[in-house]
């Protein structure tokens, strides 16, 4: 663990938010996920130039607020992310650790940062403080001064590589892209993206993590290479000595009626968990069978064969990812 100094005089700061808006083209949207989260995001400047980090990563803090609603929450995302440390495709936690603020400090109050006031007026820096540092091989330490922590005032927080790629929300969503979503991604993409995901869940199952939050809003894709990467583990569970195969099941259904549906169909399954600040309660209780429900463009997007593995894929019948994996390879290998 290595102690720093968090202020603007230091060269260290919170600059704007991160979690409070998306940008589709010339049109900037206030996104309807932050408020009432567990979480602030906002990119951690270095201006000292020795950064550990390769560009300005995202800072994720839970809110003073919300301590006993969001203890459980951050202690599932330092476990998984140790756990998963290593595997491709998921948003790496470059190190964790606790923010004492000054006094003086004072929260920003949660605008989008659209204009150049707004971005002064949304920013974190007048929060200042002492920061202690740890890597992700000292989680375990993290995790044990946890309680002593917070009961003395400490905050948690994430220092997360930033996202810099598109959200899947804003290329996939039917009212978001005004009907257009079809023509961002080919079919064959979209069962690529599902592929990719497919790997990524059944990496995170075996070494026993699920995700459970598959709002499009998690997913972003590199155009570029070609990569689905997710955030937000929070709302998964962290059972590596006993994984029940019910709950791996349940991620899958998940998955299949929020992003796949998404993805596949610019909607969500109808009856699944709405995008917005999600609580574990939420998903836990959501359905475990759903129906797919096809607007009349995207009957002529997706094939016969296609429609039933999605289908099949909302009523639950595969067990493991890799299973579900094995079929989207194939719908894959169909289309050009
Ligand atoms: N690593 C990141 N890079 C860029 N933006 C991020 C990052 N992590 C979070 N955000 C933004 O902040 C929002 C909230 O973060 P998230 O991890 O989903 O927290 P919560 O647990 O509060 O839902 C995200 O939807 C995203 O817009
Ligand atoms: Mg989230």
């Amino acid at each position: 663990m290595i102690e720093k100094k968090l202020s603007p005089q230091n060269g260290l700061y919170l600059a704007e938010p991160l979690d409070t808006w998306l940008t589709a083209g010339n049109h900037d949207y206030a996104i309807p996920e932050a408020a009432g989260s567990s979480a602030r995001v906002f990119l951690l400047k270095d201006e000292s130039g020795s950064s550990a980090y390769k560009r300005d990563p995202a800072f994720k803090v839970m809110r003073h607020d919300k301590l006993s609603y969001a203890k459980p929450l951050f202690l599932e995302e330092y476990k998984i992310l140790a756990g998963l440390n290593g595997i491709q495709g998921l948003t790496s936690m470059l190190q964790g650790g606790f923010l004492k603020p000054d006094p003086s400090s004072v929260w920003p109050s949660e605008l989008a940062p659209l204009s150049k006031d707004a971005e002064q007026k949304a920013s974190a820096v007048q929060v200042s403080g002492k920061l202690a540092l740890f890597s992700p091989e000292e989680t375990g330490d993290l995790l044990q001064e946890m309680d002593e922590r917070l009961s003395d005032g400490w905050l948690p927080f994430l220092i997360l590589e930033r996202r810099w790629e598109d959200n899947l929300y804003m290329l996939c969503d039917a009212g978001y892209t005004r009907g257009n979503f079809a023509k961002n991604l080919t079919m064959k993409q979209v069962l690529d993206i599902s592929i990719q995901i497919c790997d990524i869940l059944a990496q995170a199952h075996q070494r026993g993590a699920t995700f459970l939050d598959h709002k499009l809003l998690h997913y972003y894709w590199n155009e570029y290479r070609q990569k689905v990467i997710m955030i937000d583990w929070n709302i998964g569970h962290w059972q590596p000595e006993n994984m029940q195969p019910e709950v791996l099941q349940f991620d899958l259904v998940q998955f299949s009626s929020r992003a796949m549906h998404h993805i596949f169909t610019g909607r969500q399954a109808p009856g699944s968990v709405a995008v917005g600040p999600n609580r574990p309660e939420d998903i836990a209780s959501a359905p475990r069978h759903f129906k797919a429900s096809y607007s009349y463009d995207v009957q002529n997007r997706l094939n016969q064969e296609e429609m039933r593995f999605l289908e099949k894929a909302l009523d639950g019948a595969f067990l493991s990812a890799a299973e579900m994996r094995e079929h989207l390879q194939f719908l894959a290998s169909k289309r050009l």
